[in-house]
């Protein structure tokens, strides 16, 4: 499979569903030229701000228009897997502002377990299995949490604290689709909570491995220096910023001359406590990083998925993809 950065996608059949409007076309990303601050700003939020109760019209606009900004920014043409998704977004009852256990989404419960604060509105998927569909997922749902972010909204992915039958039938799941994430956004309050400022800290989302731990030079494990690393600089920093399930950073790439090879560095006994491997999800997120930092610097290449000895399995490493410039 071939996708080329300025070209029409391959093999990409990405849906949305909504009650508002479903964007057709690729969505001009217009944050693009502040693309590498969006990244360096955006964490996740888990405690929102409460909306207006005696919203304006006005203000109903503006939610409006912010969840088709959402919406047609999953839809960017550029998602180099094959990916057979459909996204919606769930609302809580108008007006309704509540703790995140009990939250009524258009007439259904929406549980997070506590962890995500008066939240009233979620991006949610529905998602056909397939090969690299979490992949995919995961680089459609970050170009909309980046989408967000540049317009002043807080979000997190969630793939594990939030309920899913809840979700389901809010989404109204069919027979043979999964429901891996949904992601909160919506005003970030003025201070975390203290749930939010725990898992901060249990997950250690403040850090990141050095760039020379993620990345390597030839040779899987030689650590490539942000110098050596020409052209990609800026694009791999993007990498490794990126959010992932548990802060587990699990994304390496080898740098082979002008070619990028992804890999997924699994985290023992972590992809089978959900049910699904939600660390593809993370390389998903990494590539969508690394897309948008490319596109922002006017960088063109292509991306492949290769079968040559880089792609041999590993123990400790999944091949993913490639990019040559
Ligand atoms: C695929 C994915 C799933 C996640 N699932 C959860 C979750 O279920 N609950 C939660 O509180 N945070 C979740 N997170 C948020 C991560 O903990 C967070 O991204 C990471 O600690 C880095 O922090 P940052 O996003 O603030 O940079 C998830 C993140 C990703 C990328």
């Amino acid at each position: 499979m071939t996708n080329n950065l300025t070209g029409t996608p391959t093999g990409t059949s990405t849906g949305t569903s909504t009650g508002t409007s479903t964007p057709t076309g690729a969505a001009s990303i217009l944050w693009l030229e502040n693309a590498e601050q969006v990244i360096r700003d955006r964490r996740s939020i888990r405690a929102f701000a409460a909306p207006n109760l005696s919203a304006s019209a006005a203000e109903t606009r503006s939610s409006e228009s912010a969840q088709a900004s959402l919406l047609a920014a999953l839809n960017t043409g550029r998602n180099p897997f094959k990916a057979s998704h459909r996204f919606q977004i769930v609302t809580t009852e108008s007006g309704t502002h509540t703790s995140g256990a009990n939250d009524r989404g258009n007439g259904h419960k929406l549980g997070t377990y506590g962890v995500i604060k008066g939240a009233n509105q979620y991006l949610v998927s529905a998602l056909t299995p397939g090969d690299e569909h979490l992949e995919a997922l995961g680089f459609d749902m970050e170009y909309a949490v980046l989408q967000a972010h540049a317009m002043g909204l807080g979000t997190c992915w969630l793939g594990g604290t939030f309920n899913k039958g809840q979700f389901a039938t809010a989404l109204g799941l069919k027979a043979g689709e999964l429901l891996p994430i949904v992601i909160p956004f919506g005003r970030p309050a003025e201070k975390d909570g203290l749930v939010g400022r725990l898992i901060r800290g249990i997950a250690g989302s403040n850090q990141r491995l050095e760039f020379g731990a993620l990345f390597s030079s030839e040779v899987y494990g030689t650590p490539l220096s942000v110098a050596d690393a020409g052209p990609f600089a800026t694009a791999l920093e993007m990498v490794r910023l990126g959010p992932s399930a548990s802060n587990k950073q699990p994304w390496r790439v080898v740098k082979s001359g002008n070619t990028l090879h992804f890999y997924l560095k699994p985290t023992k006994g972590y992809a089978n406590s959900l049910g699904y491997d939600i660390q593809r999800v993370d390389m998903g997120i990494a590539l969508c990083h690394f897309d948008v930092m490319m596109q922002a610097q006017n960088l063109v290449g292509r991306y492949e998925k290769l079968t040559g000895p880089e792609t041999e399995k590993r123990d400790d490493l999944d091949y993913i993809i490639s990019f040559r410039l």
